[in-house]
């Protein structure tokens, strides 16, 4: 009896023990996957950033674009700094900055997708 219950304690014990072992397991893949990534970061691709910019243009690539309701002009972003660009949309997707359509624009974007596209934009000439 006595032998019986220590054994179901133990197996317990070790049950709870085991979906914890897997998720240090995860995190450290994880980290494993995310650290090349960011290394990856330093420099925009513009090419690439053209054909994830498509969607931006819809409003940014309107010269004296208002939207129609609410009432507000979309800011020109073509030749900005790239830095600038960077920074403005981190802040969009981490909500530092406000403004629901641009939140919404941001957090759809990856770290290399703002790289990217702030590269393209940049190299746009501001005409
Ligand atoms: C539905 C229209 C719309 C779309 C689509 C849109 N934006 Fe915007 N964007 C705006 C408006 C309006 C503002 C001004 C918001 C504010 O006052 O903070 C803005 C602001 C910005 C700013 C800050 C500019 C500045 O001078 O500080 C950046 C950078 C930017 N958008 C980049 C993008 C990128 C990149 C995309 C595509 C992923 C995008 N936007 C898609 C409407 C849009």
């Amino acid at each position: 009896m006595n032998v019986t219950l220590k054994t179901v304690a133990r197996s317990g014990a070790s049950n709870i023990s085991l979906p914890s072992k897997l998720g240090l397991a995860l995190l450290g893949l994880m980290a494993c996957l995310v650290l090349p990534a960011s290394v990856a970061l330093a420099e925009g691709d513009a090419g690439a950033g053209g054909d994830k910019a498509y969607t931006c243009l819809g409003c940014h690539g309107v010269k004296h674009y208002v939207n129609t309701y609410p009432t507000y002009h979309v800011p020109r972003i073509a030749g900005q700094h790239e830095a600038y660009l960077v920074a403005a949309l981190q802040a969009y997707r981490s909500k530092t900055r406000s403004h629901p359509t641009m939140q919404a624009n941001a957090a759809l974007l990856s770290d290399q997708d703002i790289q990217d596209i702030a590269a393209w934009f940049a190299a746009q000439g501001a005409e």
